[in-house]
């Protein structure tokens, strides 16, 4: 036998030992629940989306009103159905007509119609709070940023 032949072997069977000692863990399906996606989401949207409004920062915050939207997609396809509630259903009907308000708000870059939209947009989600049956989850407008790193002023102001 060659040398490279026996050093091919030894390490072969180094190989299949290491194999046998550590087999991969099995990788771990995070299913999160509707409280981690609101959490994760669907609030710091919300806060961003609040605090880019103050700041009259309508570049951002046109950017942040459809990771708002885009995020409800996402949760009402993760959550299909919760408690038997159609999710799609409940944040159409709450989220859409003040999302699309928001939207017309930005684009006119019109702080009161901002207000007013945001306002909206606040008591669609308390709504659909009290219609799932958590009235107890209360949302309201931002007062300051918990956002030590983020600077939300226009790039104008900065
Ligand atoms: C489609 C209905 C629906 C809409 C619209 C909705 N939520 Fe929720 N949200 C829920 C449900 C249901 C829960 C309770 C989840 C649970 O814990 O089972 C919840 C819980 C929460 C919580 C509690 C999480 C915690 O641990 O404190 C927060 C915060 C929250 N939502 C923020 C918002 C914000 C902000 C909006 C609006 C931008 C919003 N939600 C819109 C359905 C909705």
């Amino acid at each position: 036998m060659t040398h490279r032949l026996v050093l091919a072997f030894a390490l072969a069977a180094t190989l299949t030992a290491a194999a046998r000692a550590a087999p991969a863990p099995p990788l771990v399906d995070y299913h999160p629940s509707m409280g981690d996606l609101m959490t994760m989401a669907v609030q710091p949207r919300h806060t961003k989306l609040g605090l880019a409004g103050q700041a009259r920062n309508w570049t951002y915050a046109a950017y942040e009103a459809s990771e708002l939207r885009h995020a409800f997609d996402r949760v009402a396809k993760t959550i299909p159905v919760y408690r038997d509630n159609d999710i799609a259903g409940a944040a159409a009907n709450n989220m859409k007509a003040p999302l699309d308000a928001l939207d017309a708000a930005i684009k006119a870059r019109d702080a009161a119609a901002f207000t007013r939209a945001y306002a909206q947009a606040t008591h669609g989600c308390n709504a659909c709070h009290k219609s799932l049956e958590h009235p107890e989850v209360v949302i309201k407008s931002p007062v300051g940023s918990p956002y030590p790193d983020q600077d939300f002023r226009p790039r104008a102001a900065r």
